[in-house]
């Protein structure tokens, strides 16, 4: 595996590649577990070559956010993506993204989805995920780039911004990597005590409550929002939002709506974990 801290030295490394080998992208701010690994599994199989990058984007991070203690991990990250078979790990420098100023620097906002759920409670969180995606995207030239679906907001806006910028890339959702207890696989497990990652567990339980309520005929929206939310509360999680929502869009589901996605976040101490649920009726 080649690591590289440079785009030029990056481009020069796939320079022989392009016009004539896929090219597979995984974007992921590091501290690697088995949900970015299923990412790279899935870029391996399908392209010619992987690349990997690692970047903590200071630009998705709210003031009051875990910027500063995000776990960096980095050389566990390299035997991981060793092991994987990736072929170039990208760990460019803050000034390599975004020049010297990061407040003088074009920021791209993708209207719609991004305006409720995290994007309400994290003001700014997808400008910034959607100009640090946009740039890689036009370093890399991937004929494809993975994102996972446990972030199925981000996922959403990314797949607009392609779709609205015209951009050359295929982009692939991947299922979420859980834990047994089903506790979606994230960075900021790390933060929860053995006591909090039992009570988080009880995040996804209540997604699959409220999928086993949508498929009772004519049943309430509002109620099971309402319920999940009680239920969540009850357990010692603070929920910011359980929303059901359609698949697409992410408005409000109607009940003509077939597709369907529960999306849901909570606080548990300081720390914010998010989870969603698809149900087709
Ligand atoms: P990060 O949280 O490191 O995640 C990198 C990628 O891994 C994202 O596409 C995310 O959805 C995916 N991922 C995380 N946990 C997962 C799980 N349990 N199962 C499957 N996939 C999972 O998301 C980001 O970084 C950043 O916002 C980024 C897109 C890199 C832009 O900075």
């Amino acid at each position: 595996m080649e690591i590289v801290n440079s785009k030029a030295k990056l481009q020069a490394l796939l320079s022989g590649a392009k016009g004539n080998k896929s090219i597979g992208l995984t974007p992921t701010m590091g501290n690697l577990h088995s949900g970015h690994l299923k990412l790279v599994d899935a870029a391996v199989k399908e392209c010619d070559i992987v690349v990997c990058s690692i970047f903590v984007n200071p630009t998705q991070f709210g003031p009051d956010e875990d910027l500063a203690n995000y776990p960096r991990t980095l050389e566990a990250d390299k035997e991981k993506l060793y092991s994987a078979d990736c072929d170039i790990l990208f760990l460019p420098t803050i000034a390599e993204m975004y020049g010297d100023n990061l407040n003088s620097e074009t920021t791209i906002h993708v209207p719609g989805v991004s305006a409720n759920y995290c994007g309400k409670s994290r003001p700014g969180h997808f400008d910034g995920v959607a100009t640090i995606v946009c740039k890689l995207l036009n370093i890399v030239q991937p004929t494809i780039s993975y994102f996972g679906l446990k972030d199925y907001q981000q996922f959403l806006v990314i797949n607009k911004l392609v779709d609205d910028l015209r951009l050359p890339v295929k982009v692939v959702g991947i299922e979420t990597e859980r834990e047994p207890s089903g506790l979606a696989k994230s960075s900021r497990n790390n933060y929860l005590d053995s006591n909090q990652l039992d009570l988080a567990a009880g995040l996804y339980a209540t997604l699959q409550w409220a999928a086993g309520q949508l498929q009772i005929p004519l049943c309430n929206f509002i109620a099971i929002e309402k319920s999940a939310t009680n239920r969540l509360n009850q357990l010692g999680l603070t929920v910011d939002y359980f929303s059901i929502c359609h698949s697409n869009s992410l408005l409000p589901a109607s009940q003509k709506d077939c597709e369907l996605t529960i999306l849901a976040a909570v606080f548990l101490g300081k720390t914010r974990l998010i989870d969603n649920i698809h149900v087709r009726l």
